[in-house]
């Protein structure tokens, strides 16, 4: 089966939304420091010019682009859209009174906070189905853990989801639903809501944090196994980056985590086994205190868990 009829197969009908985040934009102050740090955090970093790329070892999508300036900030996002959806949604843009730049290939426009956003025509990079998942557990006839001295290293296969400070909560509900057709997941009160793509995606493609905002929260990296969440984040703690939360595990998207703290108080997550929501289903949200829908289970949060330090 070619790619482009599996994609076919997997879009929901009838219906005009972004089908994946492509890739977001971040300023840094000190390239050599994000490189570094990204790194160790188990992503493939090439310097394309006066930038950084971030990769996943082993793939050719460009997951983040990190570019040098100050004060860091989330810089853009950008979004994959089918190819004929591409005019629909400049027709769909106007309609909404949305202004926009546009060629053939994308449109360019900003959310209400002024962040940059773009819609392009790319492959599809959300998941097909729900993620492999590996219990890693006891064997019965072999040891199952390896030895330390020969752990691998973790590697990330891809992002996840980005989380991001969006002002008032509802507006920016409305703004990515109803202008790129991201579907509400769930949400906790004003506080947070998580929201995916219409055409197959993990539980959210992205996630928005109410308050001051813009401002990156986090970006969320999909690893295969709650032992390789665990490895990643004592990989950061060995190297001096062990201000953290996890191990833990969400009850909304329902994913085990580790979230470890940037250079610019921002997080950066080891993510695995979270829920699907395929193209013919329509999820049934939820609206929960963030007692019973932060986490289940995880360490206490630590301070400034939830600050947006871009707007400090
Ligand atoms: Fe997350």
């Amino acid at each position: 089966m070619t790619q482009a009829s599996n994609q076919q197969e997997i879009r929901r009908q009838g219906v005009l939304g972004v089908h994946s985040l492509d890739h977001f934009v971040m300023d840094v102050p000190d390239l050599a420091e994000a490189k570094k740090y990204f790194d160790l955090f188990g992503l493939e970093v090439k310097e394309e010019g006066a930038t950084l790329g971030l990769y996943c070892y082993g793939g050719s999508q460009r997951w983040g682009i990190i570019r040098q300036g100050t004060p860091k900030k989330l810089a853009g996002l950008c979004f994959g859209c089918f190819a004929d959806d591409l005019p629909r949604f400049k027709e769909h843009l106007d309609k909404q009174g949305v202004s926009f730049e546009g060629d053939d290939q994308s449109v360019r426009f900003a959310d209400p906070m002024g962040l940059p956003l773009e819609i392009r025509i790319a492959a599809r990079t959300a998941n097909n189905e729900l993620a492999p998942f590996d219990a890693n557990g006891g064997s019965s006839d072999k040891r199952a853990a390896p030895l330390r001295s020969e752990c691998e290293r973790t590697r990330p296969r891809r992002l996840s989801h980005l989380a991001m400070f969006t002002g008032d909560l509802d507006d920016g509900i409305n703004f990515y639903r109803d202008v790129l057709g991201l579907r509400l997941s769930d949400r906790s009160l004003h506080i947070v809501a998580f929201m995916h793509a219409p055409h197959g995606s993990d539980h959210h493609t992205i996630a928005l944090l109410g308050g001051t905002g813009p401002g990156l929260h986090h970006t969320s990296w999909e690893v295969s196994s709650v032992n390789e969440v665990g490895v990643g984040a004592n990989h950061m703690a060995l190297n001096g980056f062990d201000y953290s939360w996890g191990l833990g595990r969400h009850v909304l998207g329902s994913n085990y985590f580790h979230y470890v703290r940037d250079p610019w108080g921002s997080w950066t997550e080891y993510s695995a086994g979270m829920d699907y929501i395929p193209a013919n289903v329509d999820w049934k949200d939820s609206d929960l205190g963030p007692e019973d829908s932060f986490y289940l289970w995880g360490p206490d949060v630590p301070a400034g868990f939830t600050d947006n330090l871009e707007q400090a």
